[in-house]
């Protein structure tokens, strides 16, 4: 298998590429004077398996991932496999008020038209993987967030939210420990309590995981709550750490500890999903 970076997942493709011993390509990527984007893939493809690594977390990373792809198939592959750590435009899988796109569905079919099968990692909902006529799968961090928080004596593993309550399930059994999740209730139109089980949380070392800290408005008011409830211990994790407005500033302020994974490479960037994506793509071989 050849591996194909793009620029935000460069490092990840080659730890991807270390473990599959695969050979990861050159690539140029550079500006026309008038500002276009120009890319090029150094490696012969032809005839190989290849397996294309790209974000859409920003729109310049989608103009990337999508010329990268066409370059790919162009140079004609055995297959050719497109892994998206972080699928940005997720939130957006379906229309919320009329006129509005489905996001996720624009960049789903735009990836499946070069790629043989498409691979997203923690994608935030997995309708996205239904606008694919290619096959499409969800690749779960759960065995790497596990293992990073196994020394830290976690008492309960928290999610911010309903939606996340399977992840937070699946790694409380990692640790060996309970999970629960908080409760959104809506008061009013601008008003939204957080409702916490009624479980004794005094000197208790909680792991708050989502899939997504963007804003850090979601994982902070969880923490405040466990915080609230005689927590001793709130560390924080997550797949995707977005970190708008420098929001990891803040949340450090509070985390005992924030861990988040390297789909988008920051400084909190402490676990790599590289095993399990290419323990999947191994499969695939
Ligand atoms: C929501 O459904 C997601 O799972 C995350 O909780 C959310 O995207 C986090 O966003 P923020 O950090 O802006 O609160």
């Amino acid at each position: 298998m050849i591996i194909v970076p793009t620029t935000p997942s460069t490092k990840l493709a080659a730890s991807i590429g270390k473990r599959l011993g695969a050979k990861v390509s050159p690539k140029t990527v550079r500006r026309f004077p008038d500002g276009e984007m120009y890319i090029r893939i150094e490696e012969d493809l032809k005839g190989q398996d290849v397996c294309v690594v790209g974000n859409t977390r920003t729109d310049e990373n989608i103009l990337e991932m999508m010329l990268t792809m066409d370059a790919a198939r162009e140079a004609s592959p055995r297959r050719l496999i497109a892994v998206v750590p972080y699928f940005g435009y997720s939130r957006q899988h379906r229309i919320y008020k009329p006129g509005e796109p489905v996001s996720s569905r624009v960049l789903t079919r735009a990836i499946s038209d070069n790629a043989d099968k498409i691979y997203a990692v923690d994608v935030h909902d997995e309708e996205t993987l239904s606008f694919s006529p290619k096959p499409f799968e969800n690749i779960m961090i759960l065995k790497s967030v596990g293992k990073h928080f196994s020394g830290h004596g976690i008492d309960y593993v928290v999610s911010p939210d309903d939606g996340g309550a399977d992840r937070a399930s699946a790694i409380g059994e990692i640790l060996g420990v309970q999970s629960f999740h908080l409760e959104k209730v809506r008061l009013d139109d601008r008003t939204v309590r957080m409702e916490v089980p009624d479980i004794n949380l005094k000197g208790k070392k909680i792991l708050l995981v989502d899939d997504i800290i963007s804003t850090g408005g979601t994982i902070m008011r969880s923490a405040a709550i466990m915080k609230e409830k005689g927590a001793s211990k709130v560390y924080m994790s997550a797949v995707h750490g977005i970190f708008t407005n420098h929001s990891d500033e803040k949340i450090n302020e509070i985390a005992d500890e924030i861990a988040v994974t390297d789909t988008i490479e920051s400084e909190f960037s402490t676990i790599s999903v590289a095993d399990e994506v290419s323990e999947r793509l191994r499969r695939d071989e």
